[in-house]
């Protein structure tokens, strides 16, 4: 069957399969979409970005099944003939390359796109792909602002999109038993969510000096809305995420999908009203970096808070773990991370008994990447709401840039006016909600 008329048979099966999937709503939610999908079913993916995770998500499309890789797109013609010989040796799929996403954007077969590029070029591709009526699953952080953030919420709105935000924790059996035991009431009321995130990697990259730009890199694409800036492989492929122009640091790239579990336990959708922040970056002067090495946030909401804590350059952590979150509720608190969870009881002293049961859970087989892309692939059939739906990627995303926004302005304590879209009392605040692209690129009118 061609690509054009196994998209066309997608979406004419698309009503045929919502209305069966009626019959596995007793299933988990992110759990159970995908099941029950006809393998005739095609969707066209084009994927911008291919490098790292991009493709990691690509490939779980792939495996997921129904997908045809029909378009790949990377400014870096290294990485992206790389990919493509992959996928053509791998996974029998010879896709148009494009060097340009806008031109990606223009190819009637693409029905979707993957977006794995770094944080600052995410807001444009998926804004442009909504307005050309293509689905999007789009990697976390959402973006790299809050405004690049309520842009992409208002574009989806806008063209009825199913959007996918690629925190696959979302759909990981982990986290959803988490949230069922935690929702029990078997460790009575949570109260306080502490997260920690201890990784070597957040100290930076080994400074490097300014060089030439690579041979087959389109640095000036690369860098896109971003200021203008001599080539350093130190802030290029991977290691863009120290550096505020193009990431957050620790506090976004692991922020969001932490602080997510601790806003889902609470089935918290819209950004934090208030965030208190303090950034250290004393300490591993020799690696390259802008972001914080240490974090220190507090999140408080009416009867529940959520403390955040980050040491770049450590690999160990509080219950023997280097990320985690501990859930503290009033009989116990449960401790988990993408390897397990347990609950660690509270005593009680007179009946000398512990208040509520032991648990433990050792992950040994995460499908959570492949549960979230069969997720967004049954939705874009379904027309409905995936795992991880935009508002859910732009509350946790908002979140964390309020708390670097506090620590690098040193106003350390900040009030979110949701209504305004503003700060309440920092005027130095305000001036990073928004970024100033550099021409000719433009922040998108949605
Ligand atoms: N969900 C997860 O668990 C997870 C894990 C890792 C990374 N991520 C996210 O995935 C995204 C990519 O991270 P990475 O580690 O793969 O980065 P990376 O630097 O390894 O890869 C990014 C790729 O995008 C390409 N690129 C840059 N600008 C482009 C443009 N305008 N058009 C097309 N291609 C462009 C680069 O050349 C590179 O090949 C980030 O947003 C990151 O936060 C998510």
């Amino acid at each position: 069957m061609s690509k054009d008329a196994s998209r066309r048979k997608f979406i004419r099966q698309s009503a045929a399969v919502a209305a069966g999937s009626a019959l596995l709503t007793a299933l988990p939610g992110s759990l159970r979409a995908g099941a029950g999908f006809a393998p005739s079913d095609q969707l066209n993916i084009g994927l911008i970005g291919c490098r790292n995770r991009g493709f990691d998500v690509l490939r779980e499309h792939l495996a997921a099944g129904g997908v045809n890789c029909v378009a790949l797109c990377d400014v870096d013609e290294n990485v992206l003939n790389q990919r493509s010989a992959e996928l053509q040796e791998k996974h029998g799929q010879k896709p148009t390359l494009y060097k340009d996403f806008r031109k990606l954007l223009d190819d009637k077969q693409v029905d979707a796109v993957i977006i794995g590029t770094p944080d600052h070029w995410h807001c444009l591709p998926a804004v442009y792909a909504c307005e050309a009526g293509k689905d999007v699953y789009v990697e976390k952080p959402l973006a790299n602002t809050i405004a690049e953030c309520d842009l992409m919420a208002a574009a989806a709105k806008r063209y009825n999109r199913v959007v996918q935000v690629g925190q696959q924790q979302r759909s990981g059996r982990v986290w959803n038993d988490v949230m069922a035991y935690l929702k029990s009431g078997e460790l009575g009321a949570l109260r306080k969510t502490d997260i920690w995130a201890n990784f070597n990697y957040g100290a930076g990259t080994q400074k490097v000096p300014d060089s030439g730009v690579p041979a087959g890199v389109d640095y000036e694409m690369w860098l896109g809305p971003a200021p203008e800036r001599p080539f350093n492989q130190a802030r290029f492929h991977g290691s863009w995420r120290h550096f505020w122009a193009y990431g957050g640091g620790l506090m976004t790239d692991w922020g969001v999908h932490l602080l997510d579990m601790a806003f889902w336990a609470k089935e918290i959708t819209t950004p934090p009203p208030t965030v208190l922040a303090f950034g250290d970056n004393r300490g591993r002067e020799d690696m390259a970096r802008e972001t914080f090495l240490t974090m220190s946030v507090v999140f408080p909401f009416d009867g529940y808070t959520i403390q955040w804590n980050h040491n770049g350059g450590i690999q160990k952590g509080p219950f023997n773990r280097n990320y985690g979150l501990a859930f503290i509720c009033d009989k116990g608190t449960l401790v988990a991370n993408r390897e397990g969870w347990e609950v660690i009881p509270e005593w009680d002293g007179e009946a000398k008994a512990d208040k509520t049961a032991r648990k433990t859970f050792e992950e040994t087989n995460n499908q959570s990447s492949l549960n979230h892309a069969r997720n967004f692939i049954a939705c874009v059939k379904d027309r409905k709401t995936p795992a991880c739906p935009i508002e859910t990627g732009r509350a946790v995303a908002v979140a964390t840039h309020m708390a670097n926004i506090a620590a690098r302005t040193g106003a350390y304590r900040l009030d979110w006016d949701a209504a305004k879209g503003r700060f309440a009392h920092s005027k130095a605040a305000n001036q990073l909600v928004r970024p100033d692209y550099r021409s000719p690129w433009k922040l998108p009118n949605v």
